[in-house]
């Protein structure tokens, strides 16, 4: 049986305006056509990672209102164990704002709310699940003390950990981490600000690894959108993404994070997980909105 993933992170509930291009400050484009679709990092990787055919727990918190009730209920019928999930009486369900233009591209903006509010003290599920064969997934829609005390929990517990770094901020502190991560996955914009190198190829990537020191993770992936990945760690090597028509790029990243956990749970080497990650990264592009466009793992393999 493959081994579990936890994942602790955010839950939003996305508004997507898809337009011909991006508005600038104080400018209005018209014609756009709108999407409502569930998403949050923690919970796109969560689903993405179930599609995939992975043993999924969700660790998040969400507002009582009808968004929380809504996301609750998704991530429930896609076979994700939710016990885990707290409902704050006070703070409203995340919320984010995302603009798409017609190339793919995104602007998103994020009300975090709920997520806000998930603290140390709610990891209670994960403390008293997690084992030294599970995996845990993360990245920083939430507060920083609190995948600070997962990481923790992970590392008493022998548990492997997979960081996404999105979205990046303190720097410094999730430097400090590192040497406690397994994988740690930026996309090229992430990594430069992790290290101050900017990452575009192999070649590049070798430098931010070095500048990473000794304190650096077992292994960095470094996402570089339709131009695949590179990774750097017990082997390093590239890995280009398959061709193909982008119409929404929106949880790209949270898929491919999704599908590398996946993999690593079942035993998969690197290079077979980063292969496999870099074809359901694509395949999600080719659909509007985050989880909507998450591909199943028939659809993976096909
Ligand atoms: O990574 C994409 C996600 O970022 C969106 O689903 C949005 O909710 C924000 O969290």
């Amino acid at each position: 049986m493959p081994a579990r993933i936890f994942v602790v992170g955010s839950s939003n509930t996305d508004m997507v305006v898809v337009s011909e291009r991006l508005p600038g400050p104080g400018e209005t484009v018209m014609g756009g056509r709108f999407l409502c679709a569930a998403g949050g990092k923690g919970a796109n990787q969560a689903v993405a990672a179930a599609r995939l055919g992975g043993r999924v727990h969700f660790i998040g918190c969400l507002g009582m209102d009808a968004w929380g009730d809504a996301a609750l209920a998704n991530l429930a019928r896609e076979g994700i164990d939710v016990s885990g999930v707290r409902r704050d009486p006070t703070e409203p369900s995340g919320v984010a704002l995302i603009l798409v233009d017609a190339a793919g591209r995104n602007l998103i903006s994020v009300a975090p709310g709920a997520n806000a509010a998930l603290r140390p003290e709610h990891l209670i599920h994960l403390k008293r699940e997690l084992t030294a064969d599970d995996w845990l997934l993360l990245q920083l829609e939430v507060p920083f003390d609190t995948v600070e005390a997962a990481i923790e929990i992970a590392s008493r517990n022998g548990a492997h950990i997979l960081l996404d770094p999105a979205p990046m901020a303190q720097p410094e502190r999730v430097c400090s981490w590192l040497k406690d991560i397994d994988v740690c996955k930026p996309n090229e914009h992430e990594c430069e600000l992790l290290t101050g190198v900017a990452v575009s190829d192999l070649t590049s990537a070798r430098a931010a690894w070095a500048a990473m020191g000794v304190d650096r993770p077992h292994w960095l992936v470094v996402t570089l959108g339709e131009h695949g990945a590179v990774a750097l760690g017990d082997e390093e090597g590239s890995f280009p993404a398959p061709q193909v028509s982008t119409v929404d790029s929106t949880a790209a990243g949270d898929c491919f994070s999704g599908a590398l956990a996946v993999q690593l749970a079942e035993g998969a080497s690197m290079r077979q997980a980063i292969g496999f990650a870099c074809r359901a990264a694509a395949l999600s592009t080719t659909r509007p909105g985050a989880q909507p466009s998450l591909p199943t793992r028939r659809e993976v393999e096909a």
